[in-house]
């Protein structure tokens, strides 16, 4: 990794990691947030067909095996998006100059080094606001950024997207950019992705900024083998959501009775992840208070990750105010990353 720093972002032995870190986390275990929690998971699989959110994926785990997933040869998603990113950080940077980098799904911030390294680049100062559900990964790489980027502030955020958007304090540097990269978008249903280009207009000023990362439409062979890798880790990671449910509600779920089923639904232009119950079967879930029967072959929705056309996305975000300003893409149109700007 190449690190640039300006003349402005000289290092003091004040500059310490924890002087430069600050987490703060929205998701305290407090009876309310006990009570209420699986209410979704009730809510999935009392209805048919049944579904699970798919924010269940990301315990430790479950977040360990993503990361293992986007190294895959056949999950294309990432390198493609990361290649952007390397060949375009620079305009970006120089489009937004100085700011707040808000990052929705930070993770392990591997691909936002690419932004900072473009800023650090072009000597302008920068705080980032990492945003997760996992607080131990965002500690974890809070620190190893700071570690690495000696002027750099980060004010992590622990919690869901939307609990944080409304956290956001007023930036005190000249402009914001939310980034929601990773073609996360996708796993968002029509609705919820309505819903959610709403909560970035109320959270930016106008000639504020969002950067959207996301997947586009491309052959059904192409998508599938994405979703079955050959080396078995989608599945496990599918799977693993179960164990989840098990640690988390006290569940009886056998894991060897269900299977990972993922398809490119054609009419949705949506891959479809399902875990398959392989026999008649009732598992309980004792925390919740819930049993839940399966047939033979019932299926749990447990995501869809949609797949977009770049004028599609261009029209639903300007339709919000967001006006896509730069729309970059790869050689084979793969994936795009759209730079866009609030507008009154
Ligand atoms: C996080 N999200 C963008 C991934 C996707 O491709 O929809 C999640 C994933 N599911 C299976 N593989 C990766």
């Amino acid at each position: 990794m190449t690190l640039f720093h300006a003349a402005s972002n000289k290092v003091s032995s004040q500059n310490t990691v924890e002087t430069r870190l600050k987490i703060q986390r929205l998701l305290e275990p407090t009876l309310v947030v006990s009570l209420s929690a699986g209410s979704d998971v009730i809510k999935g699989l009392t209805q048919t067909p049944k579904f699970l959110p798919p924010r269940y994926f990301y315990d430790d785990f479950g977040s360990e095996l993503f990361e293992q997933i986007c190294a895959l040869s056949e999950y294309y998603l990432t390198r493609t998006e990361t290649a952007i990113l390397q060949q375009y950080a620079g305009e970006i940077a120089q489009i937004t100059g100085s700011c707040e980098l808000v990052e929705l799904g930070s993770g392990s911030s591997t691909k936002t080094r690419i932004l900072l390294d473009a800023y650090y680049q072009f000597g302008y100062s920068l705080r980032y606001v990492p945003i997760d559900v996992s607080a131990g990964m965002l500690e974890s790489s809070a620190r190893h950024l700071l570690t690495d980027y000696p002027t750099l502030q980060v004010h992590a955020l622990a919690g869901t997207y939307e609990m944080a958007l409304t956290h956001l304090e007023p930036t005190q540097f000249p402009t914001r950019m939310i980034c929601f990269i990773g073609s996360s978008l996708g796993n968002l249903n029509p609705q919820e992705c309505d819903v959610f280009f709403s909560q970035i207009t109320n959270t930016l000023e106008v000639g504020e900024y969002f950067l959207l990362g996301v997947d586009l439409q491309k052959p059904k062979h192409l998508l599938e083998a994405a979703y079955n890798d050959s080396q078995g880790v989608t599945a496990a990671f599918n799977i693993n959501m179960l164990q989840h449910l098990n640690r988390q509600f006290e569940g009886d779920f056998d894991t060897t009775q269900f299977e990972h089923w993922a398809f490119y639904n054609e009419t949705e232009n949506q891959i479809e992840m399902h875990l398959r119950s392989l026999r008649s079967q009732t598992v309980q879930l004792r925390s919740l208070n819930l049993n839940v029967h399966f047939e033979a072959g019932e299926t749990i929705l447990t995501e869809i990750s949609r797949k977009f056309e770049i004028n599609f996305i261009q029209q639903e975000l300007k339709a919000k105010g967001l006006v896509p300003q730069t729309v970059w893409t790869d050689p084979n149109q793969w994936f795009a990353l759209l730079l866009c700007q609030l507008q009154p």
